[in-house]
């Protein structure tokens, strides 16, 4: 390559490399703004959207998804035959579908200790889909520490179920306000709608994915699955981030890879499977925050 074509190919790598440093530089001003304000923002929007002390002195989103991060509790019941496990990998859609599966009690009830086991393994998935989702697997970290500083604070009794925890936040009447004294946490109930909703994208994106052809791209039936689920609640700066993060993810044989399922079919199965399971999830507790007319909250 000669000197002189050298420009060429530098300048637009340099003008997308300044486009995503831009962007992550609005999407902190803007997460300021929001902490001040109390706006919506970020990916998730609300309180607690800014990113929390590095560990190790290293941001979290690069750092490898080995097996090293987030152990989880092991649950009583053994992996189904379909959700084979992957050695030394992060993420394992068979810990995603037990603790999702756990979730939903017999009478209804959503158990908020295995919603956040299944966040925890979802928050591995967004982790290995690139180092441009870091922001959004921060911000889900945060927001899963909210509740589970709920679960083990004063009122933990009133933390276990997410019926029990709207019911009590109802009552004191926390859940509406839009901006709490400092010295209190959000409420769970806005915490969690936060995840709720970018629970829907990521069940449309693994829908979409699990229902893929070859000549379909990821980064395509990423972007739908947000412009469907997710873009409504974000400010224009936040959706392009998002869009550039889609730009940058694996490939579709990567992602099937996740779910180390022998062959294309199998990880569809595995993959429609783990869609099915959040959906049943996702469907209480739409119906619950729907009942109580707590789906629009600021
Ligand atoms: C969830 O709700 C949607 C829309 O109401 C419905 O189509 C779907 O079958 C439901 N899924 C589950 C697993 O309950």
């Amino acid at each position: 390559m000669g000197p002189r074509r050298l420009p060429r190919v530098l300048l637009p790598a340099v003008a997308f490399l300044g486009l995503l440093f831009l962007s992550g530089l609005r999407l902190q001003v803007q997460l300021s703004a929001c902490v001040r304000g109390g706006w919506p923002c970020g990916w998730l929007g609300g309180r607690g959207a800014t990113a929390p002390p590095e560990q190790d002195g290293k941001p979290p989103h690069l750092s490898p998804t080995s097996g090293s991060r987030l152990p989880l509790p092991r649950h009583g019941t053994p992996p189904p035959p379909r959700a084979p496990r992957c050695p030394g990998q992060g993420f394992q859609i068979s810990n995603l579908l037990a603790a999702f599966r756990a979730c939903v009690t017999p009478e209804g009830e959503i158990l908020l200790q295995e919603y956040l086991a299944g966040w925890k393994e979802l928050i591995k998935l967004i982790d290995t889909l690139g180092a441009a989702f870091g922001l959004l697997a921060r911000e889900t970290q945060t927001k899963m520490e909210i509740l589970e500083g709920h679960r083990s604070g004063p009122h933990a009794p009133h933390y276990r179920t997410l019926q029990a925890m709207v019911a009590f936040e109802l009552r004191r009447g926390r859940v509406g306000l839009r901006v709490l004294p400092p010295d209190q946490p959000p409420s769970g109930s806005r915490t969690l709608l936060r995840l709720h909703r970018a629970l829907k994208w990521l069940e449309l994106f693994l829908g979409k994915l699990g229902r893929s052809g070859a000549e379909d791209d990821p980064s395509q039936l990423c972007a739908e699955a947000y412009q469907a689920a997710l873009a409504q609640y974000h400010s224009w700066w936040v959706q392009q981030a998002a869009g550039l993060a889609f730009l940058a993810l694996p490939s579709r044989r990567e992602l099937y890879g996740l779910v180390c399922a022998e062959g294309e079919r199998e990880a569809q199965a595995v993959l429609l499977e783990a869609v099915g399971t959040i959906a049943g999830v996702y469907n209480v507790t739409q119906q619950l925050y729907a009942a109580c007319g707590l789906l629009e909250l600021p």
